[in-house]
């Protein structure tokens, strides 16, 4: 095992102390979308894209800016059929990223800097390019190998219908015909997703067995945490059954069976010493199935798209908030507090638009969009997803301030969405193009020289590199940096405590521990601040006299109660 993991002290802690809070509570982890984030320097980047040195060469930016951990999105080797989430060896780094001997020594560069490092595991399924999927295609129907995905006979006379209504998440049906043994046409097999990701067939022991060891693998290797993938898919109702809607189970969606693959997942990451973490992908529309795999035993966390969907309203906040905090509080899990990822659009974006209502990535492009607007209200959801009780995520780029890029051209176009959709839905690209670091011009330092990045940057960003940004003490990486300081500084910011305080109805605010009050102004005008002894960050001036301007937050320290 590596000697890199990076554990809390050894010493024993007594009950409520907070060397006792296992880190993952109140973490700030910030997420790296490899591809995009940089290049290595002095090397050539691949296709202009990021790569494990372009990472190591500015973890002293992430340790800076001070996040707890960083969870990366799948970094193992892939044709790309969707941006890594095709997985064609689990225990192994993209080529066109790095080695696994980079890998591993970036694990160990940052953790001396502090910081823990999640992987993403794609569970539900894997790449067309597998081995297991190419031996599962030579191999016969009722074979062994095409045991480990699911593979069926169509329907219908021909065998020529797919075998049951499901639909693939990006468009089409879920089921793609193989040729049979002869070159006729043969089998089907599953893929909710593109038909590059063939589903895993999760009632067979060589699949569970395998994903344990993956897990293994990589925790041996000092990594602090998985994210999972698609958590709630893999179990599927084993008579592939047609999707009906009035029917009480989904035939895949958050069925029972799947709690049992936690259970075991979380028995070998508490075999760990440093506590591990487990995250769960976890989209469901009721909280309280949702929380059920946060059950002791199971995922210490999962996403909260709840907050992530939300418009930018008072009211709405306020019910998403309590919800997430009355649900989670009674499995004593984390809450988790979201803005975006690379699924979305970019909330910088959303918040500017009159209609801040959640939006599926490339469906509502082209509305018109206030940016400083949206800007001026991301930096107070910065302080209040910053604020909250429980673990924070801040997705690359968000620190920066950046929008969604909308006019990609059609050809530049990546995202599996896109053709899919039969070009109707624009697609995720918009919110990955690579980060700008510095200079007047793309490519903004992410490679050397002058070579465009795989999505082009759009000449607009010139005033949101980092380096234009560390130098203005009123950026948005300002922002976030001071901010993250003073949530590092304030133990009450590690505590759970957490109550509303009163305040008129377009505007949040509430207590954290015994001595920070936080506020958030959704309205159109200026409120009064409370009594309070300083201010501890805003995100825009405060008025003199004592007043929070619109769409602006702020972190006071006030009279202990
Ligand atoms: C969720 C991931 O976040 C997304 O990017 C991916 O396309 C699907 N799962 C399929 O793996």
């Amino acid at each position: 095992m590596s000697d890199h993991t990076l554990a809390r002290p050894a010493a024993a802690a007594a009950p409520g102390d907070p060397a006792a809070r296992p880190w993952w509570r109140d973490a700030v982890i910030y997420q790296v979308y490899v591809r995009s984030f940089a290049a290595g320097p002095g090397q050539p980047a691949v296709a202009g894209a990021g790569n494990l040195a372009g990472v190591r060469s500015r973890l002293r930016y992430l340790a800076d800016l001070g996040v707890d951990a960083v969870w990366f999105n799948p970094w193992y080797p892939s044709p790309m059929a969707d941006a890594g989430y095709d997985v064609a060896d689990y225990r192994a780094i993209e080529p066109s990223f790095g080695t696994l001997d980079e890998a591993e020594k970036l694990i160990a560069e940052a953790h001396e800097l502090g910081i823990r490092i999640i992987l993403d595991v794609v569970p539900n399924h894997g790449s067309d390019a597998q081995p297991w999927f190419t031996a599962a295609l030579a191999a016969a129907p009722g074979s062994p190998e095409r045991d480990r995905f699911i593979f069926r006979p169509g329907r219908g006379p021909d065998g020529d219908r797919p075998p049951n209504n499901w639909e693939s998440e990006f468009g089409g049906p879920a089921w793609t015909r193989v040729p049979g043994p002869g070159g006729e046409p043969g089998e089907w097999y599953l893929h909710l997703f593109t038909p590059e990701q063939p589903d895993f067939n999760w009632g067979n022991a060589d699949v569970r067995a395998e994903f344990e060891d993956v897990l293994r693998f990589w925790f041996d290797r000092g990594v602090d945490g998985f994210r999972i993938d698609s958590a709630v898919l893999l179990a599927k109702d084993p008579a592939m059954a047609d999707f009906d809607p009035d029917a009480g189970v989904h035939p895949f969606v958050d069925r029972d069976e799947v709690h049992a693959v936690y259970r075991a997942w979380r028995s070998i990451a508490d075999g760990y010493p440093g506590d591990r973490v487990l995250i769960g992908e976890v989209w469901l529309p009721d909280v309280e199935r949702t929380t059920r795999y946060l059950h002791p035993g199971e995922l210490q966390t999962v996403f909260n798209f709840d907050f992530l969907r939300c418009p930018w309203d008072a009211a709405e906040l306020r019910q998403v908030i309590e919800a997430t905090l009355a649900s989670h509080t009674r499995v004593d899990a984390p809450a988790t507090w979201v803005l975006s990822n690379h699924d979305v659009i970019r909330n910088v974006t959303r918040y500017g638009r009159a209609d801040t209502s959640f939006d599926r990535p490339g469906y509502r492009i082209g509305e018109p969009t206030d940016l400083v607007l949206g800007t001026r209200r991301a930096r107070a959801a910065a302080l209040l997803s910053l604020s909250l009780p429980g673990t924070a995520y801040i997705y690359q780029g968000e620190e920066l301030g950046l929008w969604e890029v909308e006019d990609l051209a059609d050809e530049d176009r990546q995202d599996p969405m896109w053709q899919r959709s039969g070009r109707q839905h624009l697609g995720r690209d918009g919110c990955r193009v690579p980060l700008p670091w510095s200079g007047r011009r793309p490519p903004f330092g992410f490679t050397d020289g002058e070579a465009p990045t795989w999505l082009p940057q759009p000449s607009s960003w010139a005033g949101l590199t980092v380096e234009a940004e560390s130098a203005d003490p009123a950026s948005m990486l300002s922002l976030y940096r001071y901010a993250l300081q003073v949530r590092h500084a304030q133990p009450a910011f590690t505590v759970d405590s957490f109550a509303w305080r009163p305040a008129p109805a377009e505007v949040l605010c509430f207590r954290r521990g015994a001595d920070v009050t936080v506020m958030i102004n959704l309205s159109d005008r200026p409120v009064e601040l409370p009594t309070h002894e300083e201010i501890l960050a805003a995100s825009q001036p405060v008025i003199r006299g004592g007043s929070l301007p619109p769409d602006t937050g702020v972190w006071l320290r006030t009279r202990p109660r």
